[in-house]
């Protein structure tokens, strides 16, 4: 089944589709004028509502093309509303080091934050609005000297450069930073099971031993990390920054009962009690040399500290959500716990999206059609927004003469979650018709009298008029005689349908 992506997909979608046109996939046959997904729903009564939040890109460097990368789009609640916040990519020529920036329903930016250190890029992994919008939390990296002689594959260097990485909460009306902590303080550089020497990049040569790819933070105010390469998740002190504990990799705290992890992804805390935690992760499953599992899954992990050795379990039956095509997501990916307790997880590749019931019953899968974006990350949420920008209008008529035409209206509205109904106008402020709204862009023709100007207007579910179009003129063709001489002869159509559509992407 073939189905226009859920609206918000497309918010930053057709920019970035733009951005892509020119790396060289061959032929563009599998882009369109938004990106399509296809989509199986098996159990349409137990997918909960709600919106996808993807931001596709083709390749994550984007030296040579106009338009940014972005990462990590997700609502967050703020001042009793909601907003939006992205991870603009760095190494663009205009915005070398990348930046957050947070949207509100309008669809307007209104904040724009960069790394303290100007030199130092912004990590595309994670930016993360907490504590009703006063902070907000990403990961901070660094190149420095250290003792690498216990690194893994490490050909006998004594002092070399790494890529250290660490946390940094701060401040989003002052930009004072609250919390850093960098883990080469706290972690063995031999606890890294596939340090890679990246030749560019923003640290050329140094060591990225740890691959901090997650953080969150819990009610006690502790956080937790997740690191790729040292296929671990880290619980640290909020107050003093020591680690609290470590599951998985070399030195986990936990006997881990008859599961492991490699390359993880996206690790949550989910609840807690006294001498309990359940947290969530991505169990990517490995890469390369280095594999796990044949296939990655959502996983969900009780870890329990009532008596020693702490153990580590999780339930096979209830909450392992394995990659639906049996694939492994080597790299990237997220795994969201939906209120009702469905699972939500991006397996990055096509932005390949799956939603599980609580019992781990596959309800949802999707992917692009075209299969050359992925998406960091997927998250779903409801939102509401009512973009200040006006909707767009393009109209078009065709037929022998003005007297026998058919008129066809393509009209849009990037962001725009509340729109039911599109009536359309002529200048004279009569109805022309209406059209249920249908997916990205929604068409409607007529065909009667030739009109030579016409306007959309969006309409609620509930009535309420939500914004209008521009008076469009509707573009005609050559061959006919117009006696109001408004089009200049050159600038009329060939007549073709097609013509036209390149400027609405
Ligand atoms: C919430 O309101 C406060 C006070 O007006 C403002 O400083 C802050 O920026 C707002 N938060 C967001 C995310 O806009
Ligand atoms: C890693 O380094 C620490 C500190 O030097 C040492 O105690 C530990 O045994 C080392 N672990 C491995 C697996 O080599
Ligand atoms: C853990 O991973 C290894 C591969 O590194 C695999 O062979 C093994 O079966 C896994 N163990 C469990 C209990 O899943
Ligand atoms: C969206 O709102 C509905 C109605 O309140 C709720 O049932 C659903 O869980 C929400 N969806 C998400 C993704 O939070």
């Amino acid at each position: 089944m073939l189905a226009a992506g859920a609206l918000l997909a497309s918010l930053l979608g057709p920019a970035l589709v733009y951005g892509a046109f020119d790396v060289g996939y061959g032929n563009d046959d599998d882009l369109s004028r938004s990106l399509l997904f296809e989509v199986a729903i098996y159990e349409p009564e137990e997918v909960i509502p709600g919106y996808w939040f993807i931001a596709p890109y083709a390749r994550i460097t984007q030296e040579k093309h106009p338009n940014q990368n972005t990462c990590d789009f997700r609502v967050f609640e703020a001042n009793d509303t909601t907003f939006l916040s992205a991870i603009l990519t760095p190494y663009h020529p205009k915005d070398p080091t990348g930046h957050a920036i947070i949207f509100d329903s309008s669809m307007q930016i209104t904040q724009r934050h960069h790394t303290p250190n100007a030199l130092v890029p912004f990590n595309m992994h994670e930016f993360n609005v907490i504590h009703n919008g006063k902070t907000a939390m990403h990961i901070i990296q660094k190149s420095q000297l250290m003792d690498v002689s216990h690194l893994k594959d490490n050909p006998g260097i004594k002092s070399g450069l790494v890529v250290d990485m660490g946390i940094r909460e701060f401040d989003l009306v002052t930009g004072e930073t609250t919390f850093k902590w960098w883990a080469g303080d706290h972690v063995n550089l031999n606890a890294s099971t596939y340090p890679v020497r990246n030749l560019n990049g923003p640290f050329p040569n140094a060591w990225d031993w740890i691959h901090l790819n997650a953080i969150d933070k819990n009610h006690e105010g502790d956080y937790m990390i997740t690191a790729r390469y040292t296929d671990a998740v880290y619980k640290i002190s909020g107050k003093d920054g020591h680690i609290m504990w470590s599951l998985g990799g070399a030195t986990s705290s936990f006997v881990m009962d008859a599961f492991n992890f490699t390359r993880p992804h996206d690790g949550r805390f989910l609840s807690s009690d006294a001498t309990s935690e359940t947290i969530t992760l991505l169990d990517n499953g490995g890469c390369e040399e280095s594999i796990s599992a044949e296939t990655s899954s959502a996983l969900i992990i009780h870890l329990d500290k009532s008596s020693e050795p702490w153990t580590a379990t999780f339930h096979e039956l209830t909450s392992s959500r394995h990659r639906p095509d049996d694939g492994r997501s080597e790299k990237r990916g997220n795994f969201q716990l939906l209120p009702n307790g469905n699972a939500f997880v991006g397996w990055s590749e096509n932005s390949y999206i799956s939603e599980h019931s609580p019992d781990g019953r596959l309800l949802m899968e999707a992917q692009f059609t075209s299969h050359r974006f992925v998406t960091y990350r997927a998250y779903k949420f409801n939102f509401t927004s009512a973009p200040s920008e006006p909707p767009v209008l393009k109209a078009f008529a065709y037929g022998e003469s003005v007297d026998q035409s058919v008129s066809v209206y393509y009209v849009s509205w990037n962001g725009a979650t509340d729109v039911a109904i599109w009536e359309f106008y002529d200048e004279d402020d009569a109805l022309l018709g209406r059209a249920p709204k249908s997916g990205f862009e929604t068409t409607f023709s007529r065909s009667s009298r030739y009109r030579d100007k016409v306007y959309a207007v969006a309409v609620s579910a509930g009535g309420v008029v939500l914004g209008k179009t521009v008076l469009e003129d509707v573009e005609y063709p050559r061959s006919w005689t117009v006696s109001d001489g408004r089009q200049e002869p050159d600038d009329r159509r060939e007549g073709s349908m097609s013509s036209g559509e390149k400027d609405e992407l």
